[in-house]
């Protein structure tokens, strides 16, 4: 058995040499605790509209250079069925933190959408915990909310008029209220050092997360970071694969922005460690919009192709697709 402590994992970030082992060594880890299957979310991003100021982020609401817009909550409904119907177990609710999305008109939305048999996943962001409790009394099952980095000073410089305590508030409310927590961090932030990512992994296993979403920094040229260069797509897949041999059963999606700096990126993250993938569902109409970072694949997809394409990736290496709802531990 390998220690991993701080020091062994920067030890291991810094050095490329035994990058095979540690590939390797994570696939297992995903083998033995989550097996083959793969995990399938439907990606709803029904709207970019955005408060914060973070500044890697094409959504940042400084950004005046993109098209906004807000899907009607009948329609997310409807998004959400026409997912299910194509097989999808959880649907993922992603957005900006856009406070048009009330309590209330998300909860009448989780509401409609757990009329069917479904988990819902929310991605939108900083809430109270009267809206958390709210969400979870309505029937939502998981919560994606990225501590970004824990290095406390870089999280201040990249995100103003934030507050690293909120955040830590937030992800300690999902717990408290029996969500599954998603949690993880970009590599490759100007400043990061790889001190702070062995820290980030850490993190994760001191918060007990369900769930670590781990993507390269990619830099989008409306924000404040567009002469930054991209993130390492090794680096970022070592912190990946570091994440499943420390965390083990946890579910780690192979994260689109991998694709975005390798066009095998995500089938590479399902054989470093990654056991879940979240194809988007959102029609075509949208996606450009919905421009977090540069270059995002399926763009000019819908979500059939998606789907099509993701399958025959994932059959391809020997996996199979999930029939069950994938919560933490394969339920
Ligand atoms: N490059 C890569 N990932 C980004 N995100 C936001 N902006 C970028 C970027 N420029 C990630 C953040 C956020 C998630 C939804 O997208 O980590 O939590
Ligand atoms: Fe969208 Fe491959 S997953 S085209």
């Amino acid at each position: 058995m390998v220690d991993f402590s701080k020091e062994k994992i920067i030890d291991i970030l810094y050095d490329d040499s035994q990058n095979d082992w540690l590939f390797s060594l994570a696939d297992k880890t995903r083998k033995k605790y989550v097996g083959n299957e793969v995990h399938l979310r439907g990606l709803i991003e029904f709207s970019n509209i955005c408060k914060c100021q973070c500044k890697y982020c094409g959504l940042r609401s400084p950004n005046k250079s993109i098209e906004r817009y807000r899907i009607k909550p009948e329609d997310i409904v409807s998004f959400a069925q026409k997912a299910v119907n194509m097989g999808y177990k959880t649907v993922v609710l992603q957005s900006g933190e856009d406070e048009y999305y009330s309590s209330d008109v998300m909860c009448d939305i989780i509401e409609k959408i757990k009329e069917n048999d479904v988990a819902v996943t929310l991605s939108i962001g900083e809430r109270s915990f009267d809206d958390y409790k709210s969400f979870k009394e309505a029937g939502a099952d998981r919560y994606l909310i990225r501590i970004e980095t824990t290095d406390r000073e870089l999280y201040k410089q990249m995100h103003p008029n934030m507050d690293f305590n909120n955040r830590l508030r937030c992800l300690s409310d999902l717990k408290t209220l029996g969500y599954e927590v998603g949690t993880g961090c970009l590599v490759g932030l100007p400043n990061q050092t790889i001190e702070s990512l062995a820290d980030d992994i850490l993190f994760f296993k001191e918060i007990n997360a369900d769930m670590v979403g781990i993507g390269p920094f990619i830099a989008h040229q409306e924000t404040p970071l567009k002469d930054v260069p991209n993130g390492n797509f090794i680096l970022a897949l070592k912190v990946m694969a570091l994440t499943r041999i420390i965390l083990k059963d946890i579910n780690i999606p192979a994260t689109t922005a991998m694709e975005t700096l390798n066009p095998n990126g995500r089938i590479i993250a399902l054989q470093s460690g990654a056991n879940v993938v979240m194809p988007n569902v959102t029609t075509t109409e949208y996606r450009a919009k919905y421009e977090i970072y540069p270059n995002k694949i399926c763009i000019n997809e819908n979500p059939e192709q998606c789907r099509g394409c993701i399958e025959g990736k994932i059959k391809s290496i020997g996996r199979t697709i999930a029939e069950t709802k994938g919560f933490r531990g394969n339920r």
